[in-house]
């Protein structure tokens, strides 16, 4: 995205991916687009295939003991969230890349970040057998949690601030037409469920499960009798639809954030940076508004010779990190079960989950928030 970002404005920007094209293509996130990042693909004449294929979600429903309630954030906020694939959107970007004639390196290997801290930074790499060297003005780190980049700012200079959770997420991706018109989050007492999906044929589905459990032990079967105990309606009535899984794994879930963001002439963005657990769905929209805000400051720095808004970089970013940081830990506190949980801690949960569903001031915090909140 930052790539495409730059190159719309005469910016040339080169892409190095570890993993291969295929990998890429194929591998499954979480699906759901704040409105500005919808708005966003299209502004960059990336949208088409978004505004086909994908979902217009004007709500979610919260369900609790059993009975479903609707969170409408079109009356709400008058915005909409997109049901669309991350990885749909990384296929969108890599095509318009590659029919850019500048195609992501794929398979780089090796990757080592040289003088940050001077005005000639160099990526050296192994492609192919191989070694690479890019010379560059600048270098975005947008290698995720397990990448090279954050590691190349000083310990000293650095704070992280994290926790953990002691549950984690089963998800399937399965061909059964969703049972539910919009994404379902399911508080019940035996664990939070998810119903999400990517089209009309295709649900996606999540359950909390302990964090050390083994995919192994979860045969479709199980998981999807899981699902119909965790879903069902206090009034009877909802069938999960079953069909053929198409991938399955478990997700672990944290909280963690790296400060600051930028370190001479290296931009963290993304989860090489900062992580949410999933439930809300910020990881990607946090990290596209990340390279919006590193692409506007390259591009007022190139244009005009002030670097303000690239000095500012990582404190314009960390406003919105933290705001996601605090919802996705509240979704997420508030919807699942804490194994050996306390009695005084179930009520409280409970007692929030009914004002949710039940105030209309604190519904529109939801949304507000669901649909993309500009910190
Ligand atoms: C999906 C993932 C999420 O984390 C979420 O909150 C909603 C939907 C998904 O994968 O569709």
């Amino acid at each position: 995205m930052l790539a495409r970002l730059l190159r719309l404005q005469g910016i040339d920007a080169v892409v190095l991916e570890q993993r291969s094209r295929d990998y890429c293509l194929a591998r499954v996130r979480a699906g759901v687009l704040e409105h500005d990042v919808a708005q966003l693909m299209r502004d960059l004449r990336v949208g088409a295939r978004m505004d086909r294929d994908g979902l217009v979600h004007e709500g979610i429903v919260l369900q609790v003991d059993g009975v479903p309630h609707r969170v409408d954030f079109a009356a709400l906020t008058g915005k909409s969230v997109m049901v669309y694939g991350q990885q749909e959107l990384t296929r969108d970007l890599i095509e318009e890349l590659e029919a850019d004639g500048e195609p992501p390196r794929f398979q780089a290997e090796g990757v080592v970040v040289h003088d940050v801290t001077t005005t000639t930074p160099r990526v050296t790499y192994r492609r192919g057998g191989a070694a690479q060297e890019l010379r560059c003005a600048i270098v975005a780190g947008c290698d995720g949690f397990h990448g090279v980049c954050r590691d190349v700012i000083p310990a000293a200079l650095r704070r992280t601030y994290e926790t953990a959770y002691p549950y984690a997420w089963l998800g399937i991706l399965a061909e059964a037409a969703p049972a539910t018109g919009e994404v379902l989050y399911n508080s019940h007492e035996r664990g939070f469920s998810l119903y999400s999906m990517r089209s009309h044929e295709v649900s996606r589905l999540y359950l909390q499960v302990p964090p050390d459990e083994r995919i192994e032990d979860w045969p479709d079967d199980r998981v999807w009798d899981e699902l119909d105990v965790r879903f069902a309606r206090a009034g009877g009535g909802f069938r999960v639809g079953r069909g053929p899984t198409t991938e399955k794994g478990i997700t672990p879930m944290r909280s963690f954030v790296s400060e600051p963001m930028q370190h001479g002439r290296l931009f963290l963005a993304g989860d090489a940076a900062h992580i949410v657990p999933p439930t809300g769905a910020k990881g990607l929209n946090l990290a596209l508004h990340d390279v919006g805000v590193l692409a506007d400051a390259l591009v007022a720095w190139y244009r005009t010779g002030d670097d303000a808004a690239l000095r500012a970089y990582s404190e314009t970013c960390l406003r919105k990190v933290w705001r996601a940081e605090h919802f996705s830990w509240w979704m997420t506190t508030m919807l699942h079960v804490p194994p050996g949980a306390d009695a005084f801690d179930l009520k409280l949960q409970k007692a929030q989950l009914r004002y949710v569903v039940h105030s209309r001031a604190a519904a529109a915090s939801l949304a507000e928030n669901y649909v993309g909140y500009d910190a």
